[in-house]
């Protein structure tokens, strides 16, 4: 179905203004789209307003988008009343993965907004359908998984869970075509989506290798980098099968499958990481130890990076092939 989109007419909501939420609210400005931005905690006013400009800033020196930094802040409303959401089409909600506190953000996100409003979060893991239980209208409601730094990725995935309206989630599919985006709509609700599935039982297997002792942190983050991380870009692992022999995945299969890891265990590495008050680059301590000089340059890095790739990604899009063929046809 072909339908009739226009952002600069779709006011859009996003609640929660951490990490995703700064990043999300850069994308859909660059899309054109009014956007109203709700702190849930005061301390987001205090970082919200700088991130977010800084997203568009860069944007704009990269290339990203031709509208200027202050023409896409002219559409944009950061406040701490949900009711500034009343003439939104779509609200994001983007606040901690916690159960008890999105219920309640949906409790006034629902209390502010119309009811053909669509409602969406960018949960990494609870299932829609638990989502679907905290809210009154559950048919309008999808899961909106967008993947860091959103104003540059071009993943995103629309989950429906039992109760949505398939033909929402739809038009949800095109309305992110607008925003960047390659999406992929989810039907059928599912823990973890499609890439936290099949990126999980990567984790899952990295830690039995190293806590095994088959390989250390260092060598399996090599060799998935330059394996994986040469094509993945590309490709996904079904047409990567494709241009590397389907016949030798089904041997390899058979023999290597019931040696895979599969346990349901939190692996100890991470658990005692974890405990020991690790986060990561965030405070220069993980599997890696950073100084705090390299764990800021890690984090300026992959942004930088993370412009590069979405210019490689774009110049190798999911049609590249079909399009390519219409060209040469064409002449
Ligand atoms: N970080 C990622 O890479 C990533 C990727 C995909 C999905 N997500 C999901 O996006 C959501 C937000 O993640 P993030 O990384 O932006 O987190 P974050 O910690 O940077 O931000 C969380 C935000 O939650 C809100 N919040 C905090 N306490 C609250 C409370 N008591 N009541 C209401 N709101 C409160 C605030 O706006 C805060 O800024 C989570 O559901 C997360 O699982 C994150």
């Amino acid at each position: 179905m072909e339908y009739q989109i226009d952002p600069t007419i779709m006011p859009v909501g996003v609640v929660g203004l951490g990490l995703m939420g700064c990043s999300i609210t850069a994308c859909l400005l660059m899309a054109g789209h009014p956007v109203i931005a709700v702190a849930p905690v005061a301390v987001d006013l205090q970082h919200a307003a700088k991130r977010i400009t800084g997203h568009l800033s860069r944007s704009a020196e990269e290339g990203l988008t031709t509208k200027t930094p202050a023409t896409c802040l002219q559409q944009l409303s950061i406040t701490e009343d949900y009711a500034q959401l009343a003439n939104c089409v779509l609200v994001i909600e983007c606040t901690l993965e916690n159960l008890v506190i999105k219920k309640k953000v949906y409790e006034k996100i629902e209390a502010a907004i119309s009811e053909d409003a669509l409602l969406t979060s960018n949960t990494s893991a609870i299932p829609i359908s638990i989502l679907q239980g905290q809210v009154k209208h559950p048919e309008r409601f999808f899961g909106l998984h967008w993947a860091e730094p959103s104003h540059t990725t071009r993943f995103l995935e629309v989950i429906c869970g039992d109760k949505s309206d398939i033909t929402k989630g739809e038009y949800l599919y095109a309305i992110s075509h607008y925003w960047g985006k390659e999406p992929t709509l989810v039907r059928k609700d599912i823990r973890g989506f499609i890439t936290n599935r099949l990126m999980y039982a990567m984790y899952r297997e990295a830690f039995y290798l190293v806590e095994n002792g088959y390989a250390t942190v260092e060598d399996v983050d090599r060799a998935c980098r330059n394996n994986a991380g040469y094509w993945m870009t590309l490709v996904g692992v079904f047409r990567w099968m494709d241009l590397t022999g389907v016949q030798a995945y089904h041997t390899v299969m058979k023999d290597l499958f019931p040696t895979l890891n599969n346990t349901t265990e939190v692996p100890p590495l991470i658990d005692e990481l974890v405990k020991s008050g690790a986060r990561g680059v965030a405070n220069a301590k993980g599997f890696y130890d950073y100084t705090p000089e390299e764990a800021k340059m890690w984090e300026e890095t992959f942004a930088a990076f993370s412009y590069e790739i979405r210019k490689l990604a774009l110049k190798y899009p999911v049609d590249v092939v079909k399009k390519k063929v219409a060209e040469n046809n064409a002449h």
